[in-house]
């Protein structure tokens, strides 16, 4: 069966320059097996042509609220009602600045106000439009009623400028459609990963070994399945998986901070993160001299991040942990799950090569308040379904 199977997909086109990708995304939502309708802006029109969109989807393309005879053909309330889905890509700034303000104003602003079916939102512009503060409250604003949000990618950008506002490619879109499909889809996850560095001075740092991977695995996993997903990273060579918004962090506190503020709404957090559990009482302004002397370092605790969101008042639905452990691994796993109010905890051996920090395997046990639940050694991202799974079956 092919990815998007009968899908009923609603294309929106806005204006930039990244909607000669359309074509592409067209040709792939049709091999993906959905049925494809396009709707373009006026600007939309300025960089492809609606010709080629309507051979390639095989049915009209519509721009104008105000055209008689596609009007009488499919309405565009009928329009709204026909999509499983509606996919904005290009999502222009402009786009997200209408859409947020809940304006009608076209025929695309319209159908987004007018469906039920979920609005998935692809946006692409110049770096410094997509950093404006302006552009990140309409987004903001667009998330928290339910839209999904889709990158945008970091790289080139036409305007000759590298970094965050390209458009992700048309294969990622269409696997962030199919996996709105599956069992985690309406759940939105809040995952943190990797390490944090507390830092003694301006080039000195307390960290540790942890590379992202089993956190990062678990945020395309939860993608896969259907899920939203944020994620919250502390310093990682890592990309980020396509479809999941990423908050980068390097301290225990800024982890803490960029959680706390984002667990309005969220089904489930899993804490994959090696949190430092201490950090110097003090942070030198300028680099520490050695002298001939032994020196030792003052160490305060820093806040327990899994235990405040257990006992938030936002608590999510499901709260997970894991243990990363040299020794009693169940036993010392069970008593964080208790002393954390925790619905289920993921232990890990760590010290050890070929699993837990660093590598791309791993093996976990699962305690849930069911049961032991064992997922021998395989790679991070398949131990990741697993987890997923296991938490899904027995806290549904
Ligand atoms: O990143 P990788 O290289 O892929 O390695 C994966 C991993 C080994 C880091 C991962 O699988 C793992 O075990 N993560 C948890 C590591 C850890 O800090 O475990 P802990 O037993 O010390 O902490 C228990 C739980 O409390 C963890 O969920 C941790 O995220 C959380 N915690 C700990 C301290 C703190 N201040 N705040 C927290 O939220």
């Amino acid at each position: 069966m092919a990815l998007l199977d009968g899908k009923h997909v609603l294309l929106g086109i806005t204006g930039g320059i990244a909607a000669y990708k359309c074509a592409e995304l067209v040709r792939g939502l049709r091999r993906a097996g959905a049925e494809v309708r396009v709707v373009m802006t006026a600007a939309a029109e300025r960089f492809v042509t609606p010709t080629t969109l309507q051979a390639l989807s095989g049915n009209p393309v519509r721009s104008s609220l105000w055209d008689e005879a596609a009007e009488a053909a499919m309405s565009h309330i009928e329009l709204a009602r026909w999509a499983d889905v509606v996919l904005v890509a290009p999502a222009s700034a402009d786009a997200l600045a209408r859409f947020a303000g809940g304006q009608a104003n076209d025929l695309l602003s319209t159908l987004c106000l007018a469906t039920e079916a979920p609005v998935h939102l692809a946006p692409a512009m110049n770096r410094v439009m997509w950093a404006n503060a302006a552009t990140q409250a309409n987004v903001a604003a667009l998330r928290a009623r339910g839209f999904r949000i889709h990158g945008p990618g970091s790289g080139e950008q036409a305007c000759g400028e590298t970094g965050e506002g390209r458009m992700l490619e048309p294969e990622q879109l269409i696997d962030a459609l199919a996996g709105h499909a599956g069992p985690w889809q309406g759940r939105h996850l809040l995952i943190t990963a990797g390490p944090t560095y507390e830092d003694l001075d301006p080039v000195r740092f307390l960290g540790n070994r942890s590379s992202g991977k089993m956190g990062f695995a678990l945020a395309e996993a939860a993608m896969a399945k259907g899920a939203q997903v944020t994620l919250v990273a502390g310093p990682v060579m890592l990309q980020t998986p396509a479809g999941v918004r990423r908050i980068d962090v390097r301290t225990a506190v800024q982890m803490h901070e960029a959680v706390m503020a984002e667990l309005a709404g969220i089904d489930t957090f899993i804490a994959a993160a090696a949190v430092a559990d201490y950090r110097p009482k003090t942070v030198s302004a300028g680099k520490i001299k050695k002298s001939d002397a032994d020196a030792s370092l003052d160490l305060e605790r820093t806040p327990d991040i899994l235990a405040a969101v257990s006992a938030s008042p936002l608590r999510p639905k499901r709260v997970v942990g894991f243990a990363a452990e040299t020794e009693h691994l169940d036993q010392y796993a069970q008593e964080k799950m208790r002393n954390k109010n925790l619905d289920a905890i993921a232990a890990n051996v760590v010290g050890m090569p070929g699993s837990g920090f660093e590598s791309s395997h791993n093996a976990l046990t699962v305690f849930t308040r069911g049961g032991r639940h064992a997922i021998p050694l395989a790679t991070k991202r398949q131990a990741a379904d697993a987890l997923l799974d296991i938490l899904l079956e027995q806290l549904p």
